[in-house]
């Protein structure tokens, strides 16, 4: 089953166009681009994930901001008789996700374009919502997870990941931040669409507004995760992904060179690799 919804319409203003347009320019295409390593980055989750997610044969399973939907296949598979809807803001991520699917024969998996905090789910029409980093880019948390509290059967689960705090006790934060500091001003300044969907990535950071988002739900659960990230083979390559998400793409040899020794610690048999930590919840639509 590969249905490709029609879009629904919505006025040019609404209230995540500013995401909308990060996900369907630049950034999005560079996700898409970059399917794998960017599942190879965040890859350690999905076992949290989904041991969380206790997905069973038959269930109906929605992926919020799905991207190129490599959780929403997994999800479909776990469901066996039921089946998984992936649901995101990004026509070239949905592409991507629609090829894959299609490349590993996947049957019971459709995605629809659409903005999760306002897309019209059918009421109840699902046991189970997850998403792996997909759910901090809305303009209004509460009205978003509301939203998806309706498409939820009651007693339905809530799973997600998203990350903690950026801080200089963490492994990724603070090589980020000097290899940030390496690349100034071209680094940021330089592609404020990255820089503005890198600040929605932490909006959600701080528990207390997870909760206050959360207010229709109940048992709801904040746990903390230390996870690992996936860079690059080696620091080069690592290197050669972070200025792929730069204008340039490329730096003077003496910064590239401070960039890769900045890496080198990190760097192992499994290839460049940094803790990260991240914030795993889950949550009930009361019965
Ligand atoms: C960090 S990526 C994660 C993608 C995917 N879950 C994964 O693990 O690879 C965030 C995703 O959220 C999507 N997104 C952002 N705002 C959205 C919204 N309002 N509704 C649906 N999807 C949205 C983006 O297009 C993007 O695909």
């Amino acid at each position: 089953m590969t249905t490709h919804a029609a879009p629904q319409a919505r006025p040019a203003d609404h209230p995540n166009a500013r995401q909308e347009a990060i996900w369907n320019g630049p950034v999005g295409r560079h996700w898409a681009a970059q399917q794998d390593r960017y599942d190879a980055m965040s890859g350690d989750l999905d076992d949290h994930l989904f041991a969380a997610a206790a997905i069973g044969d038959g269930d109906r399973v929605l992926d919020i901001g799905c991207g190129a939907g490599t959780v929403t296949r997994i999800a479909a598979r776990l469901a066996g008789r039921g089946r998984a809807v992936g649901v995101d803001i990004s026509a070239p991520l949905l592409d991507r996700a629609r090829a894959r699917t299609a490349a590993e024969g996947v049957a019971n998996v459709s995605y629809e374009l659409g903005d999760a905090q306002t897309h019209r789910f059918p009421a109840g029409g699902y046991d189970v919502a997850i998403s792996r980093g997909g759910v901090m880019f809305f303009a209004d948390h509460a009205a978003a997870f509301g939203n998806v509290a309706r498409a939820l059967r009651p007693g339905g689960r809530l799973v997600f990941a998203c990350p903690q705090p950026a801080s200089p006790d963490i492994e990724e934060s603070r090589a980020l931040g000097m290899l940030a500091k390496l690349l100034g001003e071209q680094g940021a300044a330089a592609s404020p669409e990255s820089a503005d969907a890198r600040a929605a990535m932490a909006s959600l950071s701080d528990p207390r507004r997870v909760r206050a988002a959360l207010a229709a739900y109940t048992d709801v659960d904040v746990t903390a995760l230390t996870i690992e990230t996936y860079w690059g083979k080696d620091p080069a390559d690592a290197v050669d992904f972070l200025l792929s998400r730069t204008p340039d793409a490329s730096v003077p040899r003496v910064t590239r060179k401070a960039m890769e020794d900045t890496l080198t610690p990190h760097a192992g048999g499994r290839g460049v690799r940094m803790k990260a930590r991240v914030w795993l919840v889950t949550a009930t639509r009361p019965s």
